[in-house]
């Protein structure tokens, strides 16, 4: 089927089976590696993206529900890698492997567009469905709260102290 949606701004057509994932659409068909495949059954996060401005699991949403879609990948967030969240996980030097950190850094986005000033709380739930094997939950939540320009709540315990 052909399927005409947007993809970080540029109007974008392609032709595809019906049931193929987004995901897969962005890495072979546009050649947008930056969203990773994790577990391909929406567990893990690696390839989350924005969907009308929502986080969502790009490797659960077949072709024929993209029609009309505003997709934003890790690629369209800025031009430059300038995005408050790029450089505050730059400064917090958050990623290990880093096989993660794509889809944890859109699912912080989506939360900072929604919620400028996220508490702890706040981030926790928006951030439990990115899994990180390496354990950089910490500096992942030092990191947004950087990129809010908050202070943490609850001080040691998220490593804010080296902002
Ligand atoms: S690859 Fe989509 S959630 Fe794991
Ligand atoms: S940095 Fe390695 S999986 Fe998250």
């Amino acid at each position: 089927m052909k399927v005409s949606f947007k993809v970080n701004g540029k109007p974008t057509t392609v032709d595809v089976a019906a049931d193929m994932p987004l995901l897969w659409i962005l890495r072979d068909v546009l050649d947008l590696k930056g969203t990773k495949f994790g577990c391909g059954i929406a567990q893990c996060g690696a390839c989350t993206v924005h969907v009308k401005g929502v986080a969502t699991k790009s490797c659960q949403l077949p072709a024929s529900r993209l029609a009309g879609a505003d997709v934003v990948t890790i690629e369209g967030l800025t031009p430059d890698g300038g995005h408050a969240l790029q450089q505050a996980w730059i400064q917090h030097d958050v990623p290990q492997c880093g096989y993660c950190q794509a889809g944890q850094i859109m699912s912080a986005a989506a939360l900072l567009a929604k919620k400028p000033r996220p508490t702890d709380a706040d981030i926790d739930s928006a951030m439990n469905g990115n899994l990180c094997r390496c354990g950089t939950y910490t500096r992942i939540r030092a990191a947004i709260h950087t990129a809010a320009g908050t202070a943490t709540t609850d001080g040691a315990a998220n490593g804010s102290r080296d902002e």
